[in-house]
């Protein structure tokens, strides 16, 4: 029998068988007929006891080797298979979740929401609120004296340059203007607590504002400030930082922080800018604070006596302070919005998140 078994015709039957197979069923059988117990090699091992010594060994060993070939060639095309039919069960299984059939289902009632800045201001107001603040509005439009001259920024003054206007072309050059801040709400509401014994004065006044600013990740020409007012009797700078570091924790969260430094503004005196902690790394320092923990959020100071002579109230009974600060940059700060041009894109992807 030695000489007549054809050892390497048996393996390349058996590649033949393998690579045949394409079901995990199929692979099976063909183990079975190519290295199973009735398979011919297993025939033929059987038969080794009937042969002389060194056909034997001879044989035995092409047995082996054939052997091993053909389980490697099986375990191959197995593991094959067993791939591509859990692939092909994959890709059977797959939902399509962005599948939406015209016509299929009702069309949604498509229902929007309050934009982001519109949410941010309305959190806003209830923090003052629960502060017990009042909240006031005033125009968007004023004169040269809302805006400026009653906040102690006369004609000329270099102050000026801080705020770059909109001027409109209405009555005499440059005596209208979009308001570049919401300061000139405050003489509103000091001008009519005058004249109608409306003392003591806790406000805030949010709205919209306008500078002549090309928009960049952190400025818009068109934005939104919030401006608080507090005019009383005994108000000291400390009622000042207080509200503030109250303020921020409410609406940032406990672990977010205030602190003032010295700043100038023609309508305080003294004035301050406040920083709070950095919202993107809590205070340790990255590249959006500059290293250094804070980020600006808006001005704030005692009331100037000169602001108090401008509406008629009287700086040896009264004092107060006023903060301002952009609603916009609340939004940002709290969403970590890396730039702010988003907020007037209309992309409704973006929009839709908050
Ligand atoms: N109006 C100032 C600004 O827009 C901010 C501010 C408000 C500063 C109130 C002090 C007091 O820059």
């Amino acid at each position: 029998m030695s000489d007549t078994l054809d050892v390497d015709g048996l393996v390349e039957q058996a590649r033949a068988a393998v690579a045949a197979a394409t079901t995990t069923e199929e692979i099976r059988e063909v183990i079975a007929s190519v290295a199973g117990k009735k398979s011919p090699i297993a025939q033929a091992g059987r038969s080794l006891g009937g042969l002389e010594p060194d056909a034997r060994k001879e044989l035995g060993q092409k047995l082996h080797a054939a052997r091993a070939v053909i389980e490697q060639l099986v375990e191959e095309r197995r593991s094959q298979i067993s791939a591509e039919e859990l692939a092909r069960d994959m890709e059977a299984g797959r939902i399509d979740l962005t599948e939406f059939i015209e016509g299929s289902i009702p069309a949604p009632a498509t229902r929007g929401h309050l934009h982001l800045v519109t949410q941010t201001r309305d959190a806003l107001e209830d923090v003052f609120v629960g502060m017990g603040f009042e909240v006031a509005e005033g125009p968007e439009i004023e004169t040269d004296w809302f805006n400026f001259g009653a906040l102690n920024i006369p004609p000329a003054h270099p102050a000026r340059g801080m705020w770059d206007t909109f001027y409109l072309d209405l009555g005499a050059p440059e005596s209208t203007l979009l308001r570049t801040h919401t300061s000139p709400v405050q003489i509103h509401l000091m001008e009519e607590a005058v004249s109608s014994g409306g003392l003591p004065i806790h406000a805030v006044m949010p709205g919209r504002c306008y500078r002549r600013d090309t928009p960049d990740a952190r400025h818009l020409p068109v934005f939104h400030q919030i401006e608080g007012l507090v005019v009383d009797k005994g108000i000291t700078f400390a009622d000042l930082a207080g509200t503030i570091e109250v303020f921020t924790s409410a609406y940032f969260g406990p672990d977010i922080h205030s602190r003032l430094r010295p700043a100038y503004f023609p309508f305080t005196e003294p004035s301050a800018e406040f920083e709070v902690t950095c919202t993107i790394c809590h205070g340790e320092g990255c590249r959006t604070c500059s290293q250094t923990g804070w980020i600006e959020l808006g001005g704030c100071g005692m009331v100037d006596p000169a602001v108090f002579g401008a509406v008629g109230i009287d700086p040896d009974q009264w004092t107060g302070f006023a903060f301002g600060f952009g609603i916009d940059r609340c939004a940002q700060m709290r969403h970590q919005i890396a730039d702010m041009r988003a907020l007037i894109e209309n992309d409704i992807r973006f929009l839709r998140q908050f």
